[in-house]
């Protein structure tokens, strides 16, 4: 019997990581939040004076990632570069390097690692069509793109960030073009995912959507 997987793909700022994050601890399943390993490479890029796109430079990097997690902190070095890797320069980097096939593959079997008993919840671009292509149930989560660069807005001012909305829009339109245009794993609603668009719900509404649709007899 394989272990099931919940897949939750989708643009920037729709939300996947905290719907996520909750799915799991109601289910008591592990969760994998891969845009953090995109986000790790790409500082780890960055702070070794390596250019975003050289592209076997950043693969050697991803491939001896010393990156942990523990705790919802994420460890580079064994310093905590939690917040580091949700900066705007972070976000935009990743953006930059996961369009490139050798990072990707990198990546790859380091994510399909976390897939263990009792389950997996899963977020990311290329989740469902990727690193798991068989997983249990398959969402597609999104919302507008002006509420998308709102709720990142008030997430940056929480953590008292420096934000703008506009560049924070317009950094949100360029990294979602990114992510669908490129030929690689391009971001894009698979026929069998379930749409979940969460521009006019909270957080609650959109756990409880997923939790309704997970098979009873996984
Ligand atoms: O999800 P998050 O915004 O943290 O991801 C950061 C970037 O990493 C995305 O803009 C995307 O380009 C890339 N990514 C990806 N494939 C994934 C997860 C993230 O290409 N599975």
């Amino acid at each position: 019997r394989t272990v099931p997987v919940i897949a939750i793909d989708g643009p920037s700022a729709s939300g996947k990581g905290t719907v996520a994050a909750r799915v799991a601890a109601a289910l008591g399943w592990h969760c994998l939040d891969s845009g953090s390993l995109y986000r790790i490479v790409a500082l780890a890029g960055m702070r070794a004076g390596v250019a975003l796109d050289d592209e076997a430079a950043l693969a050697a990097l991803a491939a001896a990632l010393p990156a942990s997690f523990a705790d919802g902190r994420v460890l580079l070095d064994g310093v905590d570069v939690s917040a580091e890797i949700r900066s705007e320069a972070c976000s935009v980097g990743a953006s930059k390097v996961a369009v490139l096939p050798a990072v990707r593959a990198a990546l790859l079997d380091r994510q399909r690692d976390y897939r263990a008993a009792p389950g997996l919840v899963a977020e990311g671009r290329d989740i469902g069509s990727v690193i798991f292509p068989d997983a249990t149930l398959k969402i597609f989560l999104t919302a507008s793109a002006e509420s998308r660069a709102q709720r990142r807005y008030k997430q940056l001012m929480e953590k008292g960030m420096a934000a703008n909305m506009e560049s924070l829009l317009q950094d949100l339109q360029e990294r979602d073009a990114r992510d669908a245009a490129r030929p690689v794993a391009p971001l894009k609603q698979l026929p069998d995912a379930v749409l979940l668009d969460t521009t006019t719900m909270d957080v609650e509404q959109a756990v409880s959507f997923v939790l309704e649709r997970v098979p009873a007899d996984r």
